[in-house]
């Protein structure tokens, strides 16, 4: 259930609309492996190849489907590559059945091949599985299951749970061929470690699934004599908004006019029917060639809806009542700890510099990876926040279990809403930037850093910022939106950069204080979409090594704002033209010294100095979207990668 402290947060936005009541929620995008289940009356097919389509951005190595036909077959079609490929594979001749599940895989466990794609059969062929997660003890299972004479056709982890399950089904006595199915999973398992959301279908109990879920998400479409399970409820909105989110631990029974959901052991589930608010428009790409540039032009908006109805005027302050605390304790708040990964582990960096800056509270980032093994001392009074755009993602869910565990107050700064880390959080604040579809990361950075200084304000205020300052701050978060736009309208510009240096080996992202986190975006945005090299560096440190790698042929990217390291920056720029390296340079508008330096010089409007990031992160985000189209990568969905890792 979404936390009390988080439903008072919701305000009025184009995604979220005010007045919600409890249970309302907003859909969610979350990845690594997508499931879309049906049944009902209808044929099957349709409803998953579109859920397939809507849940690509969670892996896109390899797909399939398997419906129980009207005669009483499993008809499984499934091969690697993209959903294209078991579109034409499964053409004109898809069966006539209206139960059915399938998969989109993000490989974990065993290339993306034909044979690992999922769905998988059991041994006896009657039963099929698709899972999202890792069955950690699959070798051992398995080992134990050929020496029982099972053959597998996979070599991915989670076969071994649809065999295991085929077992258990087959050595069950009595009951009904439900009856048995249920208990066949439940055992199932007792039997593995790891995690996993489950969707499973037997010949034998037509018209009927089953699903469960623990650490990998599942949630419930409840339809009219129809009913779905998905990883997300973007898979199903289309045709219901009425959903459960799924607990770790929950088993479901559906049928088209039914549904039960209790706890693995058997237990009673608590659970309750949300409505869903989708604007289905938000995920469509409308005149965009890439969900990537619609989101960086979402910006304005976004970072917009971030702030809108959190600025006190009145406090010079901001208001931020989802995190649920007293002024006395947000003043008694003596060091604040930033969790996440990735692009929101940037995001957490450029929030230690406004935190620490603005509210003169001592701040720490953690790899989300690293926090949740490692035993970090912190004192009592220490705020922990886990910042996440999908409120999956594995690791950033294990810090906040374990910081949780430890007795910490843990906050979420999160996108999703309903997603795992805003439930299980103790209170936090929405980003309402609206569905981020493109794996790249962009409107979120900009959505948690407006988040993050909104933070910085609030904390300030309780402490010895002053009202002038405060109200400063206000004064340009309201501004930004509008600078922003005229950011934007470089595009082109930008583009004609990009294919100036197309050619280039790799890349060098260069900022400091404030913008070293921007660097760092910067260089993640270049390297997961266009595979070439790119690094970001606090810009001082290129004497201390760095520097060896430049050359006529890699180009330095200098965020170097008209700020108080301006002078420092422009030293390290010099140091580079001297030489010979090519030196794209972001800064101020108005500012001309860097016009007889650097070779390419992108302007953003002025604003104090701690807000430049936000102004400062979108060439780069454009710089990095035009240079991967034009090398003709995938943009939407780089190789390899996946749009959150629910998996370790
Ligand atoms: O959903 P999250 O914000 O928790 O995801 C964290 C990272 O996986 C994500 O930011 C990733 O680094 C992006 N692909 C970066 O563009």
């Amino acid at each position: 259930m979404l936390s009390a402290l988080w439903k008072t947060d919701l305000i009025k936005s184009k995604y979220f609309v005010t007045g919600l009541d409890n249970s309302k929620k907003t859909a969610s995008i979350a990845g690594m492996c997508g499931i879309i289940a049906y049944v009902g009356k209808e044929k099957a097919t349709p409803y998953l190849l579109d859920g397939l389509q809507r849940l690509e951005y969670r892996g896109y190595d390899s797909s399939g489907i398997a419906v129980l036909s009207d005669e009483g077959v499993i008809d499984l079609q499934k091969c690697a590559g993209r959903l294209q490929n078991l579109r034409q594979q499964i053409g004109e001749q898809a069966v006539a059945g209206s139960c059915g599940i399938s998969h989109t895989r993000w490989a974990t466990h065993g290339e993306a091949t034909d044979n690992n794609a999922h769905p998988h059969f059991d041994q006896s062929e009657k039963l099929v599985l698709v899972h999202n997660g890792v069955i950690e003890n699959y070798q051992k299972l398995r080992d134990d299951l050929e020496s029982k004479g099972h053959q597998f056709r996979s070599q991915t982890d989670s076969e071994v749970l649809s065999h295991l399950i085929g077992v258990f089904y087959d050595s069950a006595d009595g009951g009904s061929s439900e009856e048995r199915l249920v208990a066949a999973v439940r055992e199932s398992l007792k039997q593995v470690s790891g995690t996993y959301g489950i969707a499973v279908m037997h010949v034998d109990a037509p018209d009927f699934l089953v699903g469960a879920r623990l650490g990998s998400p599942l949630i419930v479409g409840l339809g009219k004599g129809e009913n779905f399970l998905a990883s997300d409820v973007s898979a199903v909105v289309a045709h219901t908004t009425d959903a459960i989110y799924l607990n770790d631990y929950d088993l479901v029974c559906l049928k088209g006019d039914e549904f039960k959901v209790e706890r693995i052991d058997g237990g009673v589930a608590d659970f309750q029917v949300s409505q869903v608010e989708f604007s289905a428009e938000a995920a469509e790409l409308g005149d965009y060639p890439h969900y990537m540039l619609k989101e960086i032009f979402e910006q304005a908006e976004s970072v917009e809806n971030a702030f809108r109805g959190r600025l006190s005027d009145e406090e010079a302050s901001a208001k931020l009542g989802g995190l649920q605390m007293s002024p006395q304790e947000l003043r008694d708040v003596d060091r604040i700890v930033l969790v996440g990964c990735g692009t929101a582990c940037h995001a957490a960096m450029a929030g230690e510099h406004l935190i620490e800056a603005l509210a003169r509270i001592p701040t720490e980032v953690e790899i989300a990876s690293e926090f949740r093994y490692r035993n970090v001392p912190m004192d009592k009074n220490t705020l922990v926040f886990v910042i996440s755009q999908s409120g999956e993602t594995i690791d950033s869910l294990g810090a906040l279990r374990e910081a949780k565990r430890k007795g910490f107050r843990v906050l979420g700064l999160v996108n999703a809403v309903g997603s795992t880390i805003a439930r299980e959080s103790d209170g936090g604040a929405y980003m309402h930037c609206g569905p981020e579809i493109g794996v790249a990361a962009t409107k979120s950075f900009t959505s948690q850093f407006t988040l993050l200084t909104l933070l910085a304000l609030l904390l300030g205020r309780m402490r010895d910022m002053s009202v002038s300052d405060g109200q400063e701050i206000i004064k340009e978060l309201r501004a930004l939106p509008d600078k922003i736009r005229e950011v934007l309208k470089q595009s082109d510009r930008i583009k004609e950069i990009a294919l100036k240096y197309i050619d280039a080996p790799g890349m060098l992202y260069l900022g400091r204080q404030f913008n070293y986190s921007t660097a760092l975006e910067g260089a993640l945005k270049m390297k997961e979409i266009s595979y070439i090299f790119a690094s970001g560096h606090a810009s001082a440190e290129l004497k201390h090594g760095v520097i060896a790698l430049v050359s006529e042929e890699l180009p330095s990217v200098f965020v170097a704002p008209k700020d108080s390291v301006f002078k420092k920056n422009l030293s390290s720029i010099e140091e580079v033209k001297a030489r010979k390296g090519p030196v794209i340079a972001i800064t101020t508008e108005g500012n001309d010294e860097l016009d007889r330096l650097a070779d390419d010089v992108i302007y953003v409007p002025e604003t104090i100095e701690c807000l430049n990031p936000i102004l400062s992160v979108i060439p780069l985000q454009l710089l990095s979207y035009h240079f991967s189209v034009a090398r003709g990568c995938d943009v939407d969905k780089p190789r390899n990668l996946a749009k959150s890792v629910t998996v370790e």
